[in-house]
């Protein structure tokens, strides 16, 4: 399953860039969702088994080190994994502490399943494959401050991270494939903008034409928004809207399940309209999610190409030439082997 360097045997990514994408923080699944039955996960072509214990939360690689098994077909007895096939038990750490047909023997440690580090932050299962990573999962008060209003989803896009990172970010789209949203089809201008570098990846900020998605009554409400985009290197941004009632904060955090798949975790926050069913506001995104889908599952490739000459470039896509810049920078070629 692994090869000694530790990247899998089969992968989508050249071995060079999945060895520093794997360098990052992904979340694999939402807290809620690890309960009394191991929950599939995936990440970087790596099939993963999440599964809880008195000790909290297990990432280990979906895989019975006796004979390959998916250890997501077992179940959770008495605080431990225990492997469909031949009975043999794990604790949280993943290790092997009963072999059923010799139950005598103490386990080796060869039959250890192997794990990963584990992060619950924001209601999201977070891991590094490569066990530590010198970016920190960042710090977002608004997801924790109980005076502010919070929802989550998710979804299994057949794009590369990079390219629904990229959709996420740009704003030239809005009055064509959201025209039937908040997008303003009268105003498709793009103003310049600059883009700044930071220490974990980008931030620009624009002022875009769109009705204005808190309201989402059906009203033609439309007001020119200041945007707010901070980009977190590889694969995830944080969108601020200043509407006119209030902030709304969008997370857009991209877990590359492998070159051409993504899972997308989508966290919103808001300040204002705390008396309003998030049933709306959850179906609005959704509907605006899937505007989104059409165009970038059509996109070829389906993993961003980094190359300047790869694609045409527009003035409004500087936001886009920085952020494959910076991939590129952090060595990354953007190619699937
Ligand atoms: S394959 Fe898991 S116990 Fe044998
Ligand atoms: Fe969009």
């Amino acid at each position: 399953m692994f090869r000694p360097d530790g990247s899998p045997a089969v992968s989508s990514f050249t071995p060079e860039d999945w060895h520093i994408l794997a360098g990052f923080w992904y979340p694999v699944g939402f807290s809620a969702e690890v309960g009394s039955r191991p929950v599939a996960g995936r990440l970087l072509d790596v099939p993963l088994v999440l599964y809880r214990t008195g000790g909290g939360i297990t990432v280990a690689a979906d895989y019975c080190p006796h004979r390959g098994t998916k250890m997501t077909l077992g179940r959770l007895q008495g605080g431990e994994i225990v492997c469909k096939y031949h009975g043999l038990r794990f604790d949280g750490a993943g290790t092997c502490t009963h072999i059923p047909g010799s139950p005598d023997m103490t386990p080796p440690r060869r039959l250890d399943l192997v794990t990963f580090p584990v992060m619950e932050r924001y209601g999201l299962v977070w891991t590094c494959l490569k066990g530590a990573s010198d970016q920190p999962i960042p710090e977002w008060p608004e997801l924790v401050d109980p005076a502010w209003q919070r929802i989550k989803m998710d979804a299994v896009w057949e794009t590369g991270a990079g390219r629904h990172l990229e959709n996420f970010c740009d704003t030239a789209h809005f009055s064509f494939a959201h025209a039937g949203t908040f997008g303003w089809p009268d105003r498709p201008e793009v103003k310049p903008y600059g883009v700044e570098e930071t220490a974990t990846g980008l931030r620009f900020e624009l002022m875009t034409p769109q009705q204005d998605g808190s309201l989402f009554q059906g009203q033609p409400n439309f007001a020119d928004l200041l945007s707010e985009y901070d980009v977190y290197l590889p694969f995830t941004a944080r969108l601020i809207l200043h509407f006119p009632r209030g902030d709304e904060h969008i997370f857009d955090i991209v877990a590359p399940l492998s070159a051409g798949r993504s899972r997308i975790f989508m966290l919103k926050a808001r300040d204002h309209d705390l008396d309003q069913p998030v049933d709306e506001w959850i179906d609005f995104q959704k509907t605006v999610n899937e505007e989104d889908r059409a165009m970038v599952e059509s996109q070829v490739p389906a993993a961003l190409p980094l190359d300047a000459k790869a694609e045409g470039h527009l003035p409004s896509d500087r936001f886009s030439i920085a952020y494959r810049r910076r991939l590129q920078g952090l060595g990354l070629t953007g190619g699937a082997s």
